[in-house]
């Protein structure tokens, strides 16, 4: 069936595009590009390279929508342990064309380890996905809804593996904690040394990049040991299934200026079209027979799963008015 739709694909492609030489890693795109050549966006990515088939016929993927009624207590979840040996970190920010993204510098290592996790995973990137509109941009959803962005902070298992590459196909190689963006007055202080107007302009164009030093990585985390985790994928091809995604339970403040600074980034070189990097989100993946684990404590414990506990979310992703680090994205 997919070999079907394939060759419609490519049936139908515009002609003289030599399709093989375009099967490489940054082939693909979130969404259609009204002009230019053909680029696959979600729903293609499992089926134009043999590489990626994991994105169409993979069993746990992400990102996922969130429904707290699915949610199992796990009182022997620990709060996660962030080691950064006490140092500020320096880092690359960049414009992938795709996201922006923040890469440390190999001076200053910095880890995480229990919660979850079974190994110690170090940092490798920072990445950021946003929307076009206040109700959209993260990958993950809460009971259905959006938030205006979401962070990701990519590690890759440093016990079992040397670097991010080879992590990333293996199993229990990758741990993504996921802080979902809201809007308020006050940024982030992590994220404001990235979205001031003077840093972020440095890369408004694909290929940019601004070197930030004296980072706290601890700042970007809100203040909670409470967090949702469940076993998934990597959310770009080749949707790997080896990540551990741990979603904290509150989310980190953007100003809206710093919001629609990103909306300015464009996903291309200065020389071509602008084209908004903001709507860079997969759209969610089916649950199947996962479970999502959380440490908090919303009601009497289970280990059984799945099960069917009811949950009122204190907050919708993008209501108003929330004051800041007043309450958890999901209230026990
Ligand atoms: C979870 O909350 C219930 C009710 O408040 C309490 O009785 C129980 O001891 C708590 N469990 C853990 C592991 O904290
Ligand atoms: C984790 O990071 C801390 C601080 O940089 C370092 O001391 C520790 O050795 C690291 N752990 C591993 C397993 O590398
Ligand atoms: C990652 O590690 C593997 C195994 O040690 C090695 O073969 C590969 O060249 C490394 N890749 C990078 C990008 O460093």
């Amino acid at each position: 069936m997919h070999n079907t739709i394939l060759f419609c694909l490519f049936f139908f492609l515009p002609a003289a595009q030599p399709i093989t030489s375009k099967l490489d890693e940054g082939w693909w795109a979130y969404k259609d590009v009204v002009q230019g050549s053909f680029v696959p966006v979600p729903s293609f990515w499992g089926l134009v390279n043999s590489a990626w088939n994991l994105c169409a016929i993979g069993k746990r993927q992400s990102p996922i929508d969130i429904e707290t009624s699915h949610m199992i207590f796990d009182p022997y979840l620990t709060p996660l342990r962030l080691n950064t040996g006490g140092h500020k970190m320096g880092g690359t920010m960049y414009n992938t064309g795709k996201h922006v993204s923040l890469r440390p510098d190999k001076a200053h290592l910095v880890n995480i380890s229990g919660g979850p996790l079974g190994y110690s995973y170090r940092l490798e990137e920072v990445r950021i996905h946003f929307g076009s509109e206040d109700s959209q941009g993260s990958e993950h959803l809460l009971n259905g809804q959006g938030f205006p962005g979401e962070v990701q902070l990519i590690h890759y298992n440093q016990d079992l593996y040397a670097n991010y590459s080879e992590a990333a196909k293996s199993p229990h190689g990758i741990a993504v904690v996921s802080i979902f963006i809201k809007l308020s007055e006050n940024s982030n202080a992590f994220l404001n040394r990235m979205l001031n107007r003077d840093t972020i302009t440095r890369i408004n164009y694909k290929h940019d990049a601004f070197l930030l030093m004296g980072l706290n990585i601890a700042d970007l985390y809100p203040d909670t040991t409470r967090y949702i985790t469940y076993e998934g994928s990597i959310t770009i091809p080749p949707c790997y299934e080896t990540s551990t995604w741990i979603l904290i339970n509150k989310p980190v403040y953007v100003t809206q200026m710093q919001m629609h600074s990103l909306r300015l980034l464009s996903q291309n070189e200065p020389y071509k079209i602008f084209l908004s990097m903001s709507d860079n989100t997969r759209p969610t993946q089916p649950l199947l027979q996962r479970c999502i684990r959380t440490n908090i404590n919303f009601s009497k414990q289970g280990r059984d799963c799945p099960n069917n506990r009811a949950l009122r979310p204190q907050y919708r992703g993008n209501m108003k008015g929330t004051r800041r680090g007043s309450s958890g994205v999901v209230s026990a």
